[in-house]
């Protein structure tokens, strides 16, 4: 059988996903097209419907279409109900299932680069940020059995409304930007979750991590460019550092499972990733 895959989104043509899911189809030795899918906001709805005329197997949603598309789904999985986004779709015997892979992608990149932490998961943890990558990242967070994750933001009240997805056991201190950024050393892992700091505002900053330690992990959720400012002032810092473009692998071979139940192996893509991500 041949796949028949492709993302919706807009603007999309920039998009690095056909290119991914291309390899993920030779590795896995499958046939398949990966199509963009460009609507306007205007006419969303109308062809969001027609493309249930389609015989899809399966399609990517990005921005700004994580929440719009849930209305055209006939389920939703727990996590993506949960983070109240949806970034993959499996179209199965008629019926379109919303599902996120956004927060799994951050927690499987992370264990590649950074597989002991995962042995303590008391590790003190900061998002900054309360978007909606934060919220899927803090959701996996939870998920995956860590208990302290604290998040600062421009605008606390958008942090409150993501601290209602930690169970029991989280324990979670909202700060503002400012508050924080002299605190940094308390942390084992910061990750930066906005997008500032990306292309063509290379030179911004959410804030300059002044206080990181060597024993702290920066992790920027930018990929372009792949070593943002926050990264390079952690590399001079001693800090180790976790790059935005391997959560953008990991979320696509965690959508290519749910389409067809292969799991490929990723780890030989993040250079040939980063080339192409240079390259433009
Ligand atoms: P995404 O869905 O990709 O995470 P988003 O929902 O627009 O994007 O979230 C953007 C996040 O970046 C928010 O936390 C936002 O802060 P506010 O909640 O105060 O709006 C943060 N953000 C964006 N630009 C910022 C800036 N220049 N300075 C500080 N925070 C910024």
């Amino acid at each position: 059988m041949a796949y028949s895959l492709g993302l919706v989104g807009h603007p999309i043509s920039h998009s690095l996903s056909p290119w991914i899911h291309q390899n993920l189809l030779k590795k896995a030795v499958l046939e398949g097209t990966y199509t963009l899918y460009n609507i306007p906001v205007e006419s969303f709805s109308r062809e969001i419907e027609k493309l249930k005329g389609i015989q899809l197997d399966g399609f990517n949603v990005t921005v700004p279409y994580k929440q719009a598309i849930m209305r055209h789904l006939d389920e939703v999985d727990s996590t993506a109900k949960r983070v109240e986004a949806v970034n993959t779709v499996a179209c199965r015997n008629g019926k379109w299932i919303g599902y996120n892979t956004d927060g799994s992608g951050y927690i499987r990149s992370l264990r590649d680069a950074y597989p002991d932490i995962f042995l303590n998961k008391s590790i003190r943890i900061i998002l900054i940020g309360a978007g909606g990558a934060a919220r899927g990242i803090y959701d996996a967070l939870v998920q995956n059995g860590f208990y302290y994750i604290d998040i600062a933001n421009r605008t606390t009240d958008h942090a409150v409304q993501i601290k209602e997805l930690g169970n029991t056991f989280t324990e979670t201190t909202i700060y503002s930007l400012d508050k924080v950024k002299n605190g940094l050393d308390g942390y084992d892992l910061i990750i930066q979750t906005t997008s500032v700091g990306m292309k063509p505002n290379d030179n911004e900053i959410i804030m300059v991590p002044e206080k990181v330690t060597e024993s702290s992990i920066v992790s920027d959720i930018v990929y372009q460019p792949i070593c943002t400012r926050m990264l390079q002032i952690a590399k001079r810092k001693k800090a180790s550092v976790h790059y935005g473009h391997t959560m953008l692998l990991y979320q696509a071979q965690h959508a290519f499972e749910i389409w067809t139940g292969k799991q490929i192996t990723v780890e030989d893509l993040k250079e040939p990733l980063q080339k192409q991500l240079e390259g433009r």
